[in-house]
């Protein structure tokens, strides 16, 4: 066996079972590919970030991160497992709203917002607008003003702190583009600090996602509490909230996958505990505030978290038929064998853009051997649709090893693959988006979103 069964996926009668419910069962009643996820799951990795609250003493704000996955089925749940929430943009916020998140459950982030989103965070009350520029502010300021209400926003520090997860996840480089330097930020709370339409209630930092390293938070926190501390001597503001961000890593890879390039073994095979992170983390602005005689400035703070990869990636499988099968020889003089799934980069576009893996087994033999070696890609015109590292990084493995003799027709999994795979899925080549599955917390499966349709390919064509 070369993956770690989890506790809500297990094999029945040779079939792999999500929540007890049989997947290849499920792949032929929808088609797939199919998307499943457990509302179960998700529900557990909400507590078991909870725990951050409790085990530190202070309230948490907990905001699931919806870029990672916003069906809506999927932010009810969990919205009804009583997460709050971060939207990125006018459209992820129309949809939390949709879903029944409350503006003060709310927070938003972005690089780019426009005046109708701001607008539509303003009249929703929201909790906070992470404001990501000085520019950005006075453009908050000037539509608070026409709408003649207050915004609450938090402003989102870009300080250098370097993560080792893919340099296209890291987020709080001075080269990234997120986030102000700590002097606009001081500035900002001075110009606004008696302001009517503006109020400033937090400080921010999201040091980037899939973060191998525990110890960015420490250093993320101490930051946060650094500006807390000075916005507090310089103009007597204390703030409310200190926002973390997410980034928590979920072991993608379990097992030695041979050649893989050791950067990128090492952040896909990441994993700790949120808590075992933020505890020391809060020790250490704990001792901060002690040695600054400031330790009032913690009494009343709230810590925001907004993590999405955590509660979703590992709450859903994807699952995918085999649609082809070819032999090739080889340069050394062997023969591959040749498997095309219908699962490209359409729907998992991180394993084309930063090579990220997803574990691949049979769902229909999966109590079988994983011990044969199969080139597997998946069904787009490229020649980088392909679950292997086609620059020849080995950043993938070469090879994934499922049963013998896998043929057409044959359902496997992609495990681990709930965050960023339909949330960044496109119809390209005029594929179907697929239909996603949530097996609801009492263990019966609910189809939350259809397959598209022919009519989909084409409903907003003019
Ligand atoms: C500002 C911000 N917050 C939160 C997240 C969620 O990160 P993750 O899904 O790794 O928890 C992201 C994603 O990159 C982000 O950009």
């Amino acid at each position: 066996m070369t993956w770690q069964v989890e506790d809500y996926l297990e094999i029945k009668d040779g079939n792999l079972n999500i929540d007890g419910v049989d997947a290849v069962k499920l792949a032929h009643e929808h088609g797939s590919p199919l998307f499943v996820f457990s509302e179960r799951r998700i529900r557990h990795n909400i507590d078991r970030l909870k725990q951050v609250g409790n085990v530190i003493g202070c309230p948490l704000k907990l905001c699931y991160a919806a870029k990672a996955m916003s069906t809506l089925g999927i932010l009810r749940a969990v919205r009804d497992a009583a997460c709050d929430i971060e939207v990125n943009s006018g459209g992820e916020l129309w949809k939390a709203l949709q879903a029944g998140f409350t503006g003060p459950q709310i927070i938003f982030n972005g690089t780019s917002k426009e005046v109708w989103e701001i607008e539509l965070a303003i009249e929703n009350d929201i909790y906070a607008i992470q404001v990501d520029s000085p520019f950005e502010l006075s453009l908050i300021e000037e539509t608070t003003v026409s709408l003649g209400k207050t915004a609450n926003v938090s402003l989102r520090l870009v300080p250098e702190i370097k993560s080792d997860t893919h340099s296209g996840l890291q987020t709080a480089l001075l080269t990234s583009k997120f986030g102000m330097m700590p002097d606009e930020a001081y500035a900002a709370v001075r110009k606004h600090a008696d302001s009517r339409y503006i109020n400033i209630c937090g400080v921010h930092l999201h040091v980037g996602s899939q973060n191998p390293d525990p110890s960015v938070y420490t250093a993320a926190f101490e930051t946060l509490f650094a500006s807390l501390l000075r916005i507090f001597r310089e103009t007597g503001q204390q703030l409310g909230h200190i926002n973390l961000g997410g980034g928590f890593p979920v072991r993608y890879l379990t097992d030695d996958q041979g050649e893989l390039d050791a950067k990128q073994a090492a952040m896909l095979a990441a994993s700790f505990e949120p808590t075992d992170a933020i505890a020391p983390a809060w020790r250490s602005v704990q001792q901060a505030a002690r040695n600054a005689n400031a330790e009032e400035l913690l009494d009343g703070l709230t810590l925001l978290l907004e993590p999405g990869r955590s509660i979703i990636a590992d709450a859903g499988i994807c699952l995918t038929t085999v649609r082809n099968v070819k032999s090739r020889p080889t340069a050394s003089g062997g023969v591959d064998q040749w498997l095309l799934t219908d699962a490209g980069f359409n729907i998992l576009l991180s394993m084309e853009t930063y090579k990220w893996y997803y574990h691949l087994i049979s769902a229909e033999r999966t109590a079988e051997d994983h011990d044969v070696p199969y080139k597997v890609a998946g069904p787009l015109c490229d020649g980088g649709d392909v679950y292997f590292d086609i620059e020849g990084e080995n950043r993938l493995p070469e090879y994934r090893l499922l049963s013998g003799s896998v043929s057409v027709g044959e359902v496997l999994a992609l495990l681990n693959c709930g965050a960023y795979s339909l949330a960044q899925a496109s119809q390209y080549n005029a594929r179907f988006l697929p239909p996603v599955v949530l097996i609801k917390k009492d263990g019966t499966p609910s189809l939350i979103r259809r397959r598209d349709t022919f009519e989909d390919l084409i409903s907003s064509d003019l």
